[in-house]
């Protein structure tokens, strides 16, 4: 039986991850962490416990695993990659400080642990095409040091104290339920909200910067088999390349076209961001993730789209 604690549960993939988790378990409790200033509402707040707890308050999380006997936290509160070049100290203090506060709990209460690391912890100075699982990583971006900083710091735990740590580096996430925010790869969420609604997008991205993205239910998946792979075959553990999909604005866009043809798109691209996304890899090799836990996507560009623009259309009535 397994207890575990989301926190960030009300972000991007925590809200998504949570309702997962709690759909598929058998017998224990799947507890939806939060911060007073993004609160669980409707199916999230009904369907399970939730809790307060803010990754920098070391004390709340530790009462938090007593109070449910929680046996692995998914630690996924984190400000993303352009925020955080707005706000360094701040994703510093979640994203370092956090993560100290959940590995030390971890370490005493024998807590299974996964931070999701990203694209972002590779920079440019990095092999940007089959980015290999074990390369170099000098990230230029805050968001981009903190990763890195995580996978290690993940490794250290479970080297030095046996803190069952595992991750994942995600690819953008393209997802209807939650929207994302302060990301570089946020414009590929974007778009098709402005695509149903029938309104201009605005893209932030130059048009040939091609990047790794997923569709969110491989991404929940992944962070579920992960945490559940045999530990004997897993050579690496904080963190492993997964991939997808790869493309750029003009790909995406011409997929999207495919179902709403009147899509209309203008380039303004943002130099923080666009600076960001040169600096990360094109396509990662993911073929660690294969071989050591069976990873394997079932979405690609054209289901994904499908999918997408489905859901957002009955998300909106249209
Ligand atoms: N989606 C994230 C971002 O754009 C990267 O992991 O910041």
């Amino acid at each position: 039986m397994k207890n575990i604690l989301v926190i960030g549960s009300t972000g991007q993939i925590g809200s998504e991850l949570t309702m997962k988790l709690r759909a598929e378990k058998g017998g224990g409790v799947t507890v939806a962490g939060y911060i007073p200033s993004a609160p669980p509402t409707g199916r999230l707040l009904a369907s399970g416990p939730s809790e307060e707890v803010n990754v920098c308050n070391a004390k709340q999380i530790a009462d938090v695993v007593d109070k449910y006997d929680i046996d692995t936290i998914y630690n996924l509160a984190a400000l993303l990659s352009a925020t955080a070049e707005r706000l360094p100290l701040k994703a510093w203090d979640i994203q370092m400080n956090g993560l100290i506060n959940i590995l030390e709990v971890a370490r005493e209460k024998h807590v299974a642990v996964f931070t999701p690391s990203s694209i972002g912890s590779f920079g440019p100075s990095t092999p940007h095409d089959m980015t290999p699982q074990d390369t170099i990583q000098r990230p230029t971006s805050m968001y981009g040091v903190t990763k890195v900083a995580t996978e290690l710091l993940s490794d250290y735990y479970f080297h030095k104290y046996g803190v069952d740590t595992r991750s994942v580096r995600f690819p953008g996430l393209i997802s209807y339920t939650t929207p994302p925010g302060g990301g570089t790869t946020d414009y590929a969420v974007e778009v098709f909200y402005s695509a149903v609604k029938g309104e201009e997008f605005v893209c932030p991205i130059a048009a040939g910067t091609y990047m790794d993205m997923m569709y969110m239910p491989d991404a929940l998946q992944a962070a579920v088999n992960i945490m559940t792979a045999k530990p004997t075959y897993l050579k690496h553990r904080n963190s492993f390349n997964i991939a997808s999909m790869s493309f750029e604005p003009e790909t995406l866009f011409a997929a999207i076209r495919k179902y709403i043809p009147s899509l209309k798109v203008r380039y303004e691209v943002d130099p923080v961001r666009q600076a960001i996304a040169d600096s990360w890899p094109d396509r990662m090799d993911d073929s660690c993730a294969r071989k050591e836990w069976g990873w394997a996507p079932t979405y690609d560009l054209d289901s994904m789209v499908r999918d997408m623009i489905a859901n957002l259309k009955k998300k909106f009535q249209l």
